[in-house]
Parts: C-alpha cells; structure tokens; sequence
C-alpha cells in the first residue's frame, strides 16, 4: 500500500468516526446543528479520499473522468437546490426522492461489480452481499419513488389495491430467493442479474401501492433504513469499511425512528410491509366525537385568557407547520414569559408529518430547548395548567385515542383535555391525518379560534399586548 494510499485509509476512518459522533451529537437538539455539520464534513472527506485514491490508482480513462466530474456536478448542483427551496412541508417527500437514490446508487454498485469482466470468480463473501445490495437497493429505489409520488399526489395517496397482489408479491419473492441463490453460484449469470434487478423494482412498486399516503412518513422511515443496509452491502462487496459503518449507521438509526414513530401511532411495522393498515385517511374514519356542540371564542377573549394564566402550555401540531406560524407562535411565548407566565410547549412525537417536525420549527424560531417537553415529561402537568393552547394539532391531542372502535385507539396522545382550560386554534372542524373528529373540540372547557395559525397567533399576539400594556 503506498503512503498516499495508508493516508487515505486513515481519512476515511476519521470519517467514519465524524459520522459516529455527528449522530450521536444529534441526541440533543442543541448539538443537532453541530452533529449534521461534523457528519457532512466527514462525508466530504470520504469523497475527497476516494477521489484522491481513484487518482493514485491511475485506473480511470479520461471518459471516465468526465462522467463522473459531470455525474458528481449534477447531483451536488440538484442536491442542493433542491435542499435549500424546499418547503418544510414537502421534506418527507425530498427525504424519500434522496432514499430513491441512495438506495438506486448502492444497487448499481452490486450490479456494476457483476458486469465487471472478472465477475465469474467472485467469491460467496462478495456475490451474496451483492445480491442483497441489489434486492435491498432496487426495492428502496422504485418504492421510495412510489412513496414520494403519494405524498405529492403524482400517485394516488389511498392504498391501491389489486386482485392477486399479494400471490404477485409472493412471485415476486420467489424470483428474488431464486436469483440471489443462481447469483451467488454463478456471480456472472447476466439472466439472474436481470432477474434479480427487475424483480426487485417491482416488488418496491407493489410494496408501497396497497400503503395509504398518509402512513407514508413510517414507510418511508423505514425505507431510509433499507438505503443504509444496501449501502452497507455496497461497502461489503468492494471491501469499503468506511461505506460498511455509515450504511450500518444509517440503517440502525432509520430502523429504530421507524420503530419509535409505529410504537407513537400505535402501528406494527409487519403490517405496513404487509400492506394491512395504511387507510389511516379518510377511508378508515369513525366518528369520534359525541356530538356535543363547539364554542366559538374571540381573539379578545383568548388574550385575556392567556393574559390572568399562570401556566400556559402550547401544544403545536401540523397546522402551525402549514400555516409557517413558529416565528408568531415564539413571540406569544416570549410576550407571555416576560409578564411571569410560565410557558411550556408539548411536544407529541408524531405531532406534523416526519419526526422532530414541531422541535425543527420551534428551533428554528428560536424558543429555548427546556421549553419543549416531551409527551411523557408534560402530560402529569396538564391538570396544573390554567390554559393548553392547542395550535394546529388535532389528532395528538384527540381523547377519542383512549377508546376502541377508532383509527387512532391506542395511540398516545397529548392530555390536553385534562387541563383547567383548553384554546384550540384552527380553521375550522376540518379533520387531522386520521380523518377523525375530535371530541376535544366539544368538551365544555374549550374555546375554538377558527383562524389561519399565523393570523391568529399575530392577532393574539397584539391583544395580549394591549392587555398587558
Ligand atoms: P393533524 O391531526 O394532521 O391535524 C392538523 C390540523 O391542523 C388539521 O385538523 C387542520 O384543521 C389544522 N390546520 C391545517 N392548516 C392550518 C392552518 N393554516 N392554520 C391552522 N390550522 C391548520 O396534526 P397533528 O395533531 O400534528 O397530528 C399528526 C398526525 O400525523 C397524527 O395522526 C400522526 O399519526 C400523523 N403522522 C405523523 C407523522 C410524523 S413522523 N410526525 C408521520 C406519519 C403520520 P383545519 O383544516 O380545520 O385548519
């Protein structure tokens, strides 16, 4: 190994353990910022080391130099653009669209192994990773692009169902266990190859259509974690230990937030694979609520409510994303802090469309990190607190959860309904995610303010101002 060569190695490493401490400075929000910094420099040290080792190796042609100086130009400048013009609403679908092509990219890694002239002597250490490689990346790559056309409405959001999927599934099963076992007897059997690859691109097709739009963000989480296997395979088959731990990483990682996030809606991750729930929309509504009837309240009536509390907890939801109302929301905290209120905000853990959704938007409107409590830390508090001013959520906060019979029994939520009184500002009885009504909007204790989040909260904000001018 020449010195060049030993230096690049130790680069690597040292990216692999920028990636390691990145995820773990990310346990906090405070050190989020920080962990993504150190995990993209890393990542950027891996590609500068495995440039400089392509170099040192002298192996590529100058064609091969030009695609990959205008292949790697390309995706940097989408990468980017699209990264920095996206709406934080639409981040699940960028997130699934990057899972489509991590997954893909770790898929063509295997497959250009085996086209490689010396493919028939590969060994069972390298061809059976990069079978797995295949099947796990391809399946990624056609169902994180299935998902990504739900969630923008490109596909039908509800679960698309067919005669005989499932016997098509199972075929389709059949056709991948054959392949890989024919591909890792014969590594340069160009038939399996193609069997295998185009297997596997429909069964990610035919995987992900029976799943409703709205249970997207949990397949999609997990499909993040079916990117960082295959890469983790991809490492494997070139004898890359730095792209073995990043993809081991981001496996694990996406494993667990996938677990985390079914255990939050009270979901099994087998049934999503199978295709059994996903109708959490409105094709499995129940109505909930009792018919009781809804109060209406002022912006005035609000403010002076907020303005005599001592304790006032926010519960944030999906809502406030849409609406972009964190910035107004923050200042109402901040206005209520400065006359001694105390102000705390609930954080549910599937409260918007992806993970850490309410804790990315309070962040980045700056309200101070001990004031987010997690579900666990906040709901005991609930009966203390003279107001619980709901912003935009509805499903996290929905007693109906408590009961059988509905499409969120048995999910945790938030015990809005347990303190001394409730404010709930939306836009009108609209439905959340599940597609159910909520009964917290006719209990006695609440007032409804049927506004946008962001007028309402800028409304509220000038009133409760004048009250304490
Ligand atoms: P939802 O139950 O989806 O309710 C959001 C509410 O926001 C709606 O009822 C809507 O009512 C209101 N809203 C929309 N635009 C608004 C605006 N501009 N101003 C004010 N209000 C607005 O939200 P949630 O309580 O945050 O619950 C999240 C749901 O998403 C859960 O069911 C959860 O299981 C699901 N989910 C979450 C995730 C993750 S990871 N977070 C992943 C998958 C699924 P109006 O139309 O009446 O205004």
């Amino acid at each position: 190994m020449s010195a060049v060569e030993t230096a690049m190695r130790y680069v690597l490493l040292a990216a692999a353990a920028c990636f390691v401490l990145g995820l773990h400075l990310m346990n906090h929000p405070a050190r989020a910022r920080r962990g993504n910094q150190l995990s993209a420099a890393g990542m950027a040290a891996a590609v500068l080391a495995a440039v400089v080792l392509l170099v040192a190796d002298g192996a590529i042609t100058t064609t091969g130099w030009i695609v990959f100086i205008v292949a790697a130009a390309f995706g940097a400048t989408a990468g980017l653009y699209t990264a920095r013009r996206v709406q934080m609403t639409a981040m699940p679908q960028l997130v699934s669209l990057f899972n489509a092509v991590g997954g893909g990219a770790a898929a063509l890694l295997a497959v250009a192994d085996l086209l490689h002239p010396g493919a028939a002597g590969l060994p069972a250490r390298v061809s059976l990773p990069a079978a797995l490689d295949i099947i796990i990346g391809a399946v990624t790559f056609s169902g994180s692009l299935i998902a990504a056309g739900k969630l923008q409405g490109i596909v039908p959001g509800r679960p698309i169902v067919f005669p005989g999927a499932r016997a098509l599934n199972l075929a389709l099963g059949l056709v991948m266990a054959g392949g890989a076992a024919w591909l890792i007897a014969r590594p340069d059997s160009r038939v399996a190859l193609a069997a295998l690859v185009l297997a596997a691109l429909a069964f990610g097709v035919t995987m992900v259509l029976p799943i409703g739009g709205a249970d997207m963000p949990v397949v999609i989480s997990l499909l993040n974690a079916f990117t960082g296997t295959a890469v983790a395979m991809g490492g494997f088959v070139l004898g890359e230990p730095s792209l073995i731990v990043g993809g081991a990483l981001v496996g694990a990682s996406g494993g667990i937030l996938t677990k985390l996030m079914a255990d939050a809606m009270n979901r099994s991750i087998p049934n999503i694979i199978l295709g059994g729930f996903g109708t959490g929309d409105a094709a499995t509504a129940s109505t909930a609520a009792g018919g009781g009837s809804v109060r209406s309240v002022a912006v005035d009536d609000v403010a002076l409510q907020l303005a005599y509390a001592s304790r006032v907890i926010i519960v944030p939801g999906y809502g406030l994303a849409a609406a972009q109302a964190q910035h107004e929301l923050a200042e109402l905290g901040t206005v209520l802090e400065t006359q001694g209120i105390s102000v705390e905000y609930a954080i549910h853990p599937v409260a918007g469309r992806m993970p850490g959704h309410m804790n990315v938007l309070l962040a980045e409107a700056k309200v101070p990190y001990p004031q987010l409590k997690d579900m666990d830390e906040i709901n005991p508090e609930f009966p203390q607190a003279d107001v619980a001013l709901v912003v935009g959520a509805n499903d996290v906060t929905n007693p109906a959860a408590r009961r059988s019979g509905n499409a969120i029994s048995g999910m945790p939520i938030l015990d809005v309904d347990r303190a001394k009184s409730i404010v709930v500002i939306k836009r009108s009885m609209g439905h959340g995610y599940a597609g159910i009504d909520n009964e917290l909007y006719t209990d006695p204790k609440t007032g409804m303010l049927f506004a946008d989040a962001k007028q309402g909260l800028a409304a509220l904000v000038a009133a409760v101002r004048t009250f304490v001018a």
